[in-house]
Parts: C-alpha cells; structure tokens; sequence
C-alpha cells in the first residue's frame, strides 16, 4: 500500500526518548532544547506591527523579501558572496534537509557524511535512499584529510556541519575548511552546510563557512534561528548556487507554499533590532551551563569517559573507556529521571565506542549537577 520507502522510516530513537524526557521531574540531557530563559519572546507591540503588516494572506514562496535582504546581508558578512535572490526563507532548517534529500538523492545516491551526523539528517537521507559514505570526525582533530578525499572520490552529495557539529561539538579550524573546499571544488561534489550552531560561540567567533571558500563546487547553506531565538517560530533559510535555487524554490513550493508571515515579521524585527545584542545576552546562560556539566562529568564521570569542553553549540559528546550498553543504561538512566541520548543512533555504522549526547543548555546547573551524580552511581 505505502511507497518502498517507508520501509526505510524507522522509529525516531530522539522523538522516542524526548517524549519520556518531558515527562515532570525528569532531568533532561537527551534534547537538543534551548534554555527556556534564553527564548525570544517578542512583546505585544512588536505583534501588533507584525500583523500590520498583512500576514494574513499567502506569501511568496521564496520569503518575505526584507526578511532575505536581512539575510543575505549577514551572509556577506560570514564570507558567502550572494544575493537575496539566492535566499529561501525556510520551516525551520530540517524543512532544508528534507528539499536538499529531494534534490539530490534517490535509491543509490551516494552521501558523503560525517561520523557521527545529525541523526535527522541521516534520517532524511535514508528515507530518499541514500547509500553512506561515513567519515569519522575525531572529537578533537576532526575528518581524516586523507579518509576525507577518498570518499569524496565516491560521493554524489556532502554533508558537513562544520560549526559546533551536533553531536561532537567539534568546530572545523580555517586551515581544514580551505583544505575541504578545495577537495570538494576539485571533485566537483555539492556540499551542503548545515549551521545552526554558529551563534552560539562561548569562546570566540567561529570560523567562516565552508561554502565561501568554495570556487567551483555547487552548495547549498543554510541556517536557523532556533537556536538564537525560539523554535517555536519555525523558521530557518537556506542560501544555494544560483543553479540550484529555482529546483529548490520549485520543492519549497510543492512542500509547503511558503513559510509563516507572522514568523517572518517577528524575525525581520529581531535582525533590525539587534538579534547580535540578544545572543550576547543569552551567552552566559549557556556558558554557565556548559561550565556545570564540565564540572559535574570531571566529578562524577571523570574516570570512566573522555570529553572535550565544547566551544559552542549545545552538547557534550562522552567517549566511554570501556564498552558499556548505552541503549541499557538509557533506560535505567529514565527509572532514576534523567534522560540521556545513546550515541550509536548518530552513526550509519557500528560505531568503535560506546559513546553519550549529552545535552547541557536546557537543564539548570543543579539540576546538571545532580543528573551526573545519578547518572554515575548507575554505572558504578
Ligand atoms: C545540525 C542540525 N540541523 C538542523 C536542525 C533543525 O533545526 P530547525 O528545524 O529547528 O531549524 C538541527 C536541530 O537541532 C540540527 O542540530
């Protein structure tokens, strides 16, 4: 009854473990959830003058035209050179991964991904047909340069999210983006950027994307702001080649018409009045955050895993010593209320170590403090 492909939709591990996670009491390490003291919460005037502004009727496919001048402006400014004509205003960044699969990949397609990868991305790819070619990225050296090439020599599409990457937190320094982009324009392979980490820098800016150092290859980047400013706005864009902007604009229009006018005015508002001045102020949540669950896993953890401090985005990514069942200890770690992602969900393959997402902006330093603690005399 249902098209071959659905065989391939499994269960979603994160939507499984998200909803238990959201149950009262529970301490979450298992999202990807913004602190709720950081969300955007626009006051009633800046409603009012967003509805004036005829948000009632459709819109244009491509997005509101202010909204993609604003973004093609901050795009400029990363070292991307276009135009707004190139700017799809989006449902959120996961609608750009869902009309980047339909773009490029069918039954076979051959998808360069990083090891581990967004697993919703991986999804995605999966559900179109994607065939894997995975490249480990090491939590603090990033892809082998010479593994890199190699699958680049196979690959139909590359999928990089080199900023902060969920889930290792890794950030690609400017020697290794010059050294992929190069790779990437001498195989003439796509790339897709996902970067929706990118503002959320504790220890200084991030380097400059992948896709504007590219010379020849075809890519796609996009963004959201979710992380920035609320989820529950929906909204994100993506920025192509111009040879790919009208295919994806086309499937833009077939998924959904077009995104959320009322979103859109909202986020217009939030560019023009300072969205740079808003995450400063919600940078020290974040950093203290992180700071705690650094604290917490040298107390309670620090023996039994590795890990690097993240400089930006929102996870920690733990290497346990020893091989430990973490689909297991997911399920105890529920029982005593705290919610933990186990890592193999965000690889292809088999992974070599048993290894932990672990979340650290949604949850208060206490309530960080005493997840470890219960998390660790589990496995002790
Ligand atoms: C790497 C990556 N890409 C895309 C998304 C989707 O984000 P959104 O649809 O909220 O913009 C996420 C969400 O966590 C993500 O981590």
């Amino acid at each position: 009854m249902f098209a071959k492909r659905i065989e391939r939709l499994t269960s979603s591990l994160v939507r499984d473990i998200l909803a238990a996670a959201s149950r009262p009491g529970v301490i979450s390490f298992a999202g990807g959830l913004p602190a709720e003291e950081a969300l955007y919460r626009p006051d009633l005037a800046q409603v009012q003058s967003a509805q004036q502004l005829n948000c009632w009727q459709y819109g244009q496919t491509e997005g509101e035209p202010q909204l993609r001048e604003a973004i093609a402006a901050e795009a400029r400014a990363l070292g991307i050179a276009c135009e707004a004509s190139q700017v799809l205003v989006l449902s959120g960044s996961q609608q750009g991964i869902d009309l980047v699969s339909k773009l490029f990949i069918e039954e076979g397609t051959r998808v360069l991904v990083e090891a581990p990868a967004y697993l919703a991305a991986v999804q995605s790819f999966r559900l179109f047909g994607a065939d894997f070619l995975p490249v480990t990225v090491d939590p603090t050296a990033g892809p082998d340069n010479q593994s890199f090439k190699v699958a680049l020599e196979q690959a139909q599409l590359a999928y990089l999210t080199p900023t902060f990457q969920n889930p290792s937190g890794y950030c690609y320094p400017d020697e290794q983006r010059d050294r992929i982009a190069a790779a990437l324009d001498t195989a003439g392979v796509p790339l897709f950027e996902d970067d929706p980490y990118r503002e959320l820098a504790f220890d200084g800016a991030a380097p400059q994307p992948i896709v504007g150092r590219l010379k020849h290859a075809p890519w796609v980047y996009q963004g959201s702001f979710s992380k920035t400013l609320a989820p529950g706005l929906r909204l994100g864009f993506l920025i192509a080649h111009p040879i790919l902007v009208p295919h994806l604009t086309r499937l833009k229009q077939a998924a959904d018409l077009h995104s959320n006018r009322l979103s859109q005015h909202l986020i217009l508002q939030a560019l023009q009045g300072g969205l740079h001045e808003h995450v400063a102020q919600i940078l020290p949540i974040y950093r203290e955050r992180r700071d705690a669950m650094h604290v917490a896993l040298q107390r309670h953890l620090g023996d039994l895993v590795t890990w690097q401090k993240p400089v930006g985005g929102l996870f920690f990514w733990v290497q346990f010593k020893q091989p430990v069942d973490t689909h297991a200890l997911m399920k105890q770690a529920l029982e005593a209320g705290v919610a933990i992602m186990p890592g193999d969900a965000f690889y292809t393959e088999k992974p070599a170590l048993s290894c932990l997402r672990l979340n650290f902006s949604h949850s208060t330093p206490q309530d960080i403090e005493e997840g470890m603690a219960r998390l660790a005399s589990l496995l002790r």
